[in-house]
């Protein structure tokens, strides 16, 4: 039996390779098990080698098959030895997640809007932490696809799928850098997409909306425990009236890298968001 995890259908990827960067976090690390149980070989990607292991141990003491790498997604150096070490390991990729990004503390802008007051404003926020959010979410995208998909050219289900979100698709206050950042990776999955089309691999992304997380639980609730105004304004522009729970990932994702169900789409940002991007708030 392979590795059990539960998953809302199973796609046949046995004998495919997929690399998650991000594979030992949250939407990552959910996405490695989903893919193991249906049968993919899984290559866990992260900076901490340790919680890497931990991660792919998991799916190989449960019956699955998975490694483990250590690298940055933005450092060019880093991703050529991973590259590397895919080809002398396995020859080839099948499937490759883009998972590694998050916004960061030091680039948030403390209000909504300047009219709101406060002491620090867009203006102090410190150029070097808006640059770390712009490199991790896109050039830490950008910069795996180019180095690793020359692995997918002629494989079987080649594709691979970028993680965006909805701050993508129109800027959320506060988030400025990590906003552009994510644009710039739904426009990249748009033109890496269209550049592959008649290469045999697809380019997709998913836009995640408001999931609880432990990255975001500061922005949901206060020291006290109480919910912040801003929570209650995600839930209030969410037409499900809720947030979402991270295993609804899980079909988007299986639907995007399995050929047999979305062999016809490429260069989509699928949002999974319980109609916060189709309401307008009015
Ligand atoms: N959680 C949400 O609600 C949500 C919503 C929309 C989009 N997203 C996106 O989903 C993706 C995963 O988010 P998550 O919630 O699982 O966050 P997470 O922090 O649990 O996972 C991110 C992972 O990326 C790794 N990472 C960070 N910098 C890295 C680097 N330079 N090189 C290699 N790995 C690095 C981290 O170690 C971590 O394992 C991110 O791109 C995030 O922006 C999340």
């Amino acid at each position: 039996m392979g590795f059990a995890f539960d998953v809302p259908f199973s796609v046949d990827l046995s004998g495919r390779v997929a690399l998650v960067t991000g594979g030992n976090g949250g939407i990552g690390g959910m996405f490695c098990r989903a893919l193991a149980a249906c049968g993919a070989t899984v290559i866990v990607l992260g900076r901490n080698l340790a919680r890497c292991e931990a991660v792919a141990r998991e799916i190989v003491e449960g019956g699955g098959k998975a490694d483990a790498i250590a690298a940055d997604v933005t450092d060019e150096a880093a991703m050529l030895r991973v590259k590397e070490e895919i080809e002398r390991r396995y020859g080839h990729l099948n499937i490759l997640i883009n998972a590694a990004g998050g916004a960061m503390r030091d680039a948030t802008v403390p209000q909504d809007q300047m009219a709101d007051g406060g002491e620090r404003t867009f203006f102090d926020v410190p150029v070097g932490a808006v640059q770390g959010e712009l490199d991790l979410n896109l050039r830490g995208t950008w910069l795996p696809c180019k180095i690793l998909t020359p692995l997918l050219l002629g494989q079987a289900g080649a594709c691979v799928l970028n993680v965006s979100s909805m701050s993508a698709l129109c800027a959320l206050t506060r988030i400025p850098g990590y906003s552009a950042a994510k644009a710039g990776v739904s426009n990249f999955t748009q033109w890496l997409a269209t550049y592959l089309a008649r290469d045999g691999v697809r380019v997709n992304a998913l836009a995640p909306g408001f999931f609880a997380t432990e990255q975001n639980h500061a922005l949901q609730f206060n020291p006290d425990g109480t919910p912040t105004p801003r929570r209650q304004k995600i839930i209030d522009g969410t037409p499900m009236r809720r947030y979402g729970e991270l295993p609804e990932l899980i079909g988007a994702m299986l639907f995007l890298v399995s050929e047999k169900a979305s062999g016809f789409v490429t260069g989509i940002t699928l949002p999974v968001d319980g109609g916060f991007s189709a309401y307008s708030g009015v």
